[in-house]
């Protein structure tokens, strides 16, 4: 990578004009909004490294990209932790040589996040460099499955946003494992969500000053990542976190973003325990073994009402019930997916393909299966029982939901009640801090009119790090309340899969509006 560092006219901030206060899209957000205009805020478009660096496209053809590259040490006038309160933005100038003029294209807005962890992205000297600090882990978590977008090779979608003439905003956030020399955990539910929303503030704020179209903010990330970015998306404006933002002096703008991408979002932690049994209770441990039948059965009875409560539709089964779930899954994720995996494939591949999976029926065009061969095909389950609210609080979500110095708490009443008895409650903060840090919360029981309408959600059939009903419920309550979703689930890809990244660039031009100003072919 050639570097050139250009410290142009190192101007007072405060001497920039505050261009972006106060913009927004609705006279509602004013009162959950009131934020800081504080100078440290004011972004100074012209301190960057000029960075030149080699990207190749889904083609397999590299390209020079040179792009202006800022670091933001810290997004908030009062930051906690400017490790991880800071953010990079990378600007393309030129690829091939060709002139590129970012400043009314589309902005991706990338988190690292993996595993409810920090993730900084303070010590980056480039796009993509920031990073979480891994997987969950941890004694009894889940087995750690790397950072987010681990499991791919090819061209990652933050480096073929930079291509294709997007500006890319890369935020740090804190993550549950902080703690401070008082033994208080400072990076716990909600801090991340809180942190990224100010990031977002941050860029709106900067309305004009930072490169790209601040109302086109297209939010990414992957598990964890991706269950924030889809909180992000869910929860815009929302006056649940303006306590959090204020604390913060986090600028004064609007937190909603125009669009969505999550990939194998790990959301909608208070029933997850109880997804997971729906989906894959009836699947084996990785050794073999298999988990406590009454603990499994318990919490697949709690599936029951907790999908009646959704009231969710879909075209030619009317409401989803545990009834008919499971064939609204086969028949609207998992055959579509593998029908265009099994299409993709050579005749001699396919073939292959077939004989050693004969539990897929193949017309020539389609793929057609039961869901209970399906559940066989994936195999082991991946967690125990309870798989996210842990008896003994090994869990990385329940350290998540530590507080003070405790480092981690149950968020279920089942799980708190079979550890504590039957008359313990949760604590009194625990309701609030879970509507914070589920996106369904601000789609089903406080519809958000400031939500992003257009949402990319990407799963691996055979990631069992939660269950299939996560990310397809997300979408059917989107498509239910008439948003744009564009949903795939790839076919036999794990944890973290991101099969398409060049789909989701082109999805974001197109949802966007974004036309190029200069096409490069
Ligand atoms: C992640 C994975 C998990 O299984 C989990 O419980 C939480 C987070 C992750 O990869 O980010």
């Amino acid at each position: 990578m050639k570097r050139r560092t250009v410290v142009v006219g190192l101007t007072a901030a405060a001497a920039v004009p505050a261009v972006g206060v106060g913009v927004g899209s609705g006279v509602a957000q004013a009162a959950t909004r009131a934020g800081s205009t504080d100078a440290s805020l004011v972004f100074d478009p012209s301190t960057y490294t000029e960075l030149t660096t080699s990207i190749t496209d889904t083609e397999g053809t590299a390209h020079e990209v040179t792009y202006h590259f800022y670091k933001v040490s810290s997004y908030v006038a009062a930051p906690v932790d400017v490790t991880y309160q800071g953010l990079n933005v990378s600007v393309p100038v030129a690829v091939d040589g060709t002139a590129v003029d970012a400043t009314g294209a589309p902005i991706l807005f990338a988190n690292s996040v993996g595993g409810y962890m920090p993730s900084s992205v303070a010590s980056a000297t480039g796009i993509g460099a920031g990073g979480g600090a891994g997987g969950p882990g941890g004694p009894g978590g889940p087995g750690g499955p790397g950072g987010p977008g681990g499991g791919n090779s090819g061209p990652n979608r933050t480096l073929l946003a930079l291509l294709a003439g997007y500006v890319v905003v890369e935020p740090g956030a804190r993550g549950r494992t902080l703690v401070d020399s008082s033994g208080v955990y400072y990076g716990t539910a909600p801090a991340a969500i809180v942190d990224l929303k100010a990031a977002v503030r941050y860029v709106k704020f900067n309305r004009g000053r930072i490169p790209g179209n601040v109302e086109r903010i297209v939010s990414s990330g992957t598990s964890a990542g991706g269950a924030l970015s889809a909180l992000l998306g869910a929860s815009g404006d929302s006056p649940l976190y303006a306590r959090d933002l204020a604390a913060l002096g986090a600028a004064d703008a609007s937190d909603a973003v125009f669009a969505s991408g999550d990939w194998c979002p790990i959301t909608d932690l208070e029933h997850a325990d109880a997804s997971y049994e729906w989906c894959w209770g009836g699947n084996p441990l990785g050794d073999g073994s298999t988990v406590d039948a009454t603990i499994s059965a318990d919490l697949k009875a709690e599936f029951t009402g907790y999908l009646a409560s959704l009231r969710l539709a879909a075209p030619g089964f009317g409401r989803l019930t545990d009834r008919n779930l499971d064939e609204y899954l086969v028949k609207t994720h998992l055959e579509p997916s593998a029908t265009s995996y099994l299409a993709a494939l050579s005749d001699a591949d396919r073939a292959t393909y077939l004989a050693a999976n004969t539990f897929i029926s193949w017309d020539g065009t389609n793929a057609t299966f039961s869901w209970a061969d399906f559940l066989a095909h994936v195999g082991a389950r991946k967690k125990g029982a309870p798989s996210f609210d842990a008896f003994d609080l090994s869990t990385p979500e329940c350290n998540e939901f530590g507080t003070g110095t405790t480092a981690a708490r149950h968020f279920t009443l089942y799980s708190l009640r079979h550890a504590e008895g039957a008359g313990a409650r949760l604590d009194s903060d625990i309701p609030e801090r879970l509507h914070q840090m589920n996106p369904m919360f601000h789609l089903v029981e406080q519809v958000n009119p400031n939500r992003a309408r257009h949402w990319w959600i990407r799963l691996g059939t055979k990631d069992s790090d939660t269950s299939l009903t996560v990310a397809a419920h997300l979408a059917a309550r989107l498509r239910n309340l008439g948003d744009d979703v564009d949903i795939t689930y790839y076919w036999d890809a794990g944890h973290g899969a991101d099969n398409d990244p060049g789909d989701f660039i082109t999805w974001i031009a197109q949802v966007s509006g974004h036309r190029p100003a200069s096409r490069r072919r």
